[in-house]
């Protein structure tokens, strides 16, 4: 028997740590991302090119990925929406359509449709099926400069919440959980702290945080979302937060 997971930007921050932490337990693992990451697939990770914007095309993938499965031999099968992009720093009327449309793309429309093609594809599975959404502090508390980030986040604890209730119903259903990483040091966060003051009014906080040595690690975040994503006493629906070092 394997275990299985699919996750969405493995090929660096968070995603790689995540990745780590699944390794470590034997998973059989695909990626989805821009890149590929060499030292990923050394490890035996598979790894599919894909700009998650082209949200027409996460279907084809996911379809695919599944066809080379066998559900008699998957005893836990994870989806991981990972992928992730602050967009545009700056206040919304200074933001182009276009350059919001793609980071509802990533953030937003991408979860729901890869969320909806994995329940429909393992519909008949008799594995253990769940989903991880990778949401953020910024889904809850709104940030001066962060509208598209803080929505698209927002977006995705409110789905997982209104899945659950529909998979609830369903016998041997999928069991879907968000859960924000808390202050990682990754790109995203380096991004964070070259904004301006004038568009991101809360840049020294991250400023502080970084020069306090305060940020998560991304490998330390992996391994607490492994163990949430293993934890039978977490509840279907379920939005949580991993522990903050600070
Ligand atoms: N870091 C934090 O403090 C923090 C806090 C709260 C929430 N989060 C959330 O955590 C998740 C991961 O963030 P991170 O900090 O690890 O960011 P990161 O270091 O920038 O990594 C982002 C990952 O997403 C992939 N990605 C970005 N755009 C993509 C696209 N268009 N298509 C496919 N893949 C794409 C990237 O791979 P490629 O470049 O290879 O495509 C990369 O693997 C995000 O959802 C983020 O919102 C982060």
């Amino acid at each position: 028997m394997e275990k299985v997971l699919i996750i969405t930007g493995g090929s660096k921050g968070i995603g790689h740590g995540i990745i780590s932490a699944y390794l470590a337990n034997h998973y059989h693992i695909i990626s989805i991302s821009r890149t590929i990451n060499k030292e990923l697939a050394n490890k035996g990770v598979t790894q599919i090119q894909l700009d998650l914007t082209h949200t027409e095309q996460i279907g084809i993938e996911l379809s695919r990925i599944f066809s080379l499965l066998d559900p008699t031999k998957v005893e836990r099968i994870t989806l991981i929406n990972n992928a992730g992009t602050l967009g545009q720093v700056n206040t919304i009327d200074n933001i182009e359509g276009e350059t919001i449309e793609k980071a509802v793309r990533l953030n937003t429309i991408a979860p729901l449709v890869s969320s909806s093609m994995f329940i429909k594809l393992s519909k008949n599975w008799p594995s253990q099926k769940s989903i991880i959404n990778i949401s953020s502090g910024a889904a809850q508390k709104p940030y001066f400069g962060w509208a598209v980030y803080c929505s698209t986040k927002a977006a995705l604890d409110m789905m997982t919440q209104a899945i659950a209730i529909e998979q609830n119903d369903v016998e041997n259903g999928v069991k879907i959980i968000a859960v924000a990483p808390g202050v990682v040091d990754t790109d995203m966060q380096s991004e964070i702290r070259q904004s301006n003051k004038s568009s991101f009014k809360d840049i020294d906080r991250f400023l502080a945080l970084k020069a306090d040595g305060a940020l998560n690690d991304t490998e330390t975040v992996g391994k607490e979302i492994y163990e949430i994503d293993h934890n039978p006493d977490i509840q279907n629906g379920a939005v949580l937060r991993v522990k903050n070092k600070t």
